[in-house]
């Protein structure tokens, strides 16, 4: 089978398409034969190595994250012994470590079902996107009626966590974007205002657009754009910092926080593993909502898979609205 890995850190250009056997299924996994991978933007700063930030510094031969949907070819020793027949066939979609690949093993515990008339890009945010833009927003104790700020909402899963504050009960959805076409796609999935933080008086504007103050902010970008959003908090207001794309890892003056306001972390992963049955049941509720109407995905780009450096490309670019995905 095809597959992309990298040998050395550096720009797309390092992603390396390569044979290698199709992997085998251990005990509680099931091989998966992909038909679509969407692409994560953390992977760009992975690729680039330790000079990304200390939490990036991963060992190599460096393997690619991705949301597989596919097909069940196979399963592990010990796999639904009493009736296989009935996982193998079955669409599904799971998080994998080593996604950019025609062939990956998942673990059976966090497979996720893919429902009957969900398309692919849909399918895709059932692993990660849709479940973390749904945990940063409980993480921030997001109630009815409350103002929400969501930076970086017009990417893969800021266009996620703009419809689900509103599913959520936001009163008001204030998005950030660079660009106008960002701008009118964030406008577009459900925000109330859209804002060009590119702009160096973007707090200004989301300070008119919130006169009383913003009650949860979802910061992926970190930096400056991190710092400058607390002081648009108001009274109780809570940011939850899920990401830092611009790799600015400063620091929190705890004194900026005397005003009534507090900041926490989100990691899916971290979630997952804290309280496994609400990650589960996340990803129920995702695919609920997707296939009731109440949130879409939107496709930037599908692109094949020996083309992966190009969807790296636009990554880092910042050219893209909503998920790219990888056809094998
Ligand atoms: N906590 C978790 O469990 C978890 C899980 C998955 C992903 N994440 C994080 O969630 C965030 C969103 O992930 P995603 O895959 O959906 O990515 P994405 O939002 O589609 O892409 C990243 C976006 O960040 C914005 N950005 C701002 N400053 C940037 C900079 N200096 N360099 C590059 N981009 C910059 C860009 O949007 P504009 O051009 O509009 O500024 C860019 O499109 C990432 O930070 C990722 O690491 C967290």
């Amino acid at each position: 089978m095809r597959r992309i890995r990298y040998y050395s850190y550096g720009g797309p250009e390092v992603l390396t398409v390569e044979q290698a056997d199709i992997p085998v299924p251990g005990p509680g996994q099931v091989l998966v034969r992909a038909s679509a991978i969407g692409a994560n933007f953390v992977d760009t700063l992975l690729r680039r190595g330790p000079s990304s930030g200390p939490i990036f510094d991963r060992p190599l031969p460096g393997r690619l994250t991705g949301d597989v949907v596919g097909t069940v070819e196979a399963v592990g020793p010990g796999v639904a012994v009493d009736q296989p027949a009935s996982l193998v066939g079955r669409r599904v979609a799971t998080l994998s470590e080593d996604a950019f690949a025609e062939y990956v093993v998942a673990d059976l515990d966090w497979l996720a079902e893919v429902p009957s008339g969900l398309d692919v890009g849909a399918a895709s945010t059932l692993p990660l996107g849709g479940p973390t833009a749904l945990g940063a927003l409980r993480a921030g104790h997001l109630a009815p009626g409350e103002t929400v700020l969501v930076h970086a909402a017009a990417g893969g899963i800021g266009h996620l966590a703009v419809q689900l504050a509103k599913v959520l009960g936001a009163g008001r959805v204030i998005a950030t974007a660079a660009g106008a076409a960002k701008l009118d796609f964030a406008l577009d999935h459900g925000a109330d205002v859209a804002i060009d933080y590119s702009a160096d008086d973007w707090p200004d504007q989301v300070g008119k657009a919130a006169p009383d103050g913003v009650d949860v902010i979802l910061d992926s970008i970190g930096g400056q754009t991190l710092l400058r959003g607390l002081d648009l908090l108001a009274p109780l207001g809570r940011t939850v910092v899920y990401g830092v794309a611009s790799g600015d890892f400063r620091e929190i003056p705890v004194t900026s926080l005397f005003a009534l306001r507090s900041v926490v972390g989100f990691s899916l992963l971290a979630w997952r593993a804290a309280d496994p049955e609400a990650g589960r049941r996340d990803v129920a509720e995702i695919a609920g909502h997707l296939a009731a109407g109440r949130l879409r995905t939107t496709v930037h780009a599908c692109l094949p898979l020996d083309e992966a450096a190009s969807a790296h490309r636009m990554f880092e670019e910042r050219a893209h609205r909503g998920r790219i995905l990888l056809l094998p």
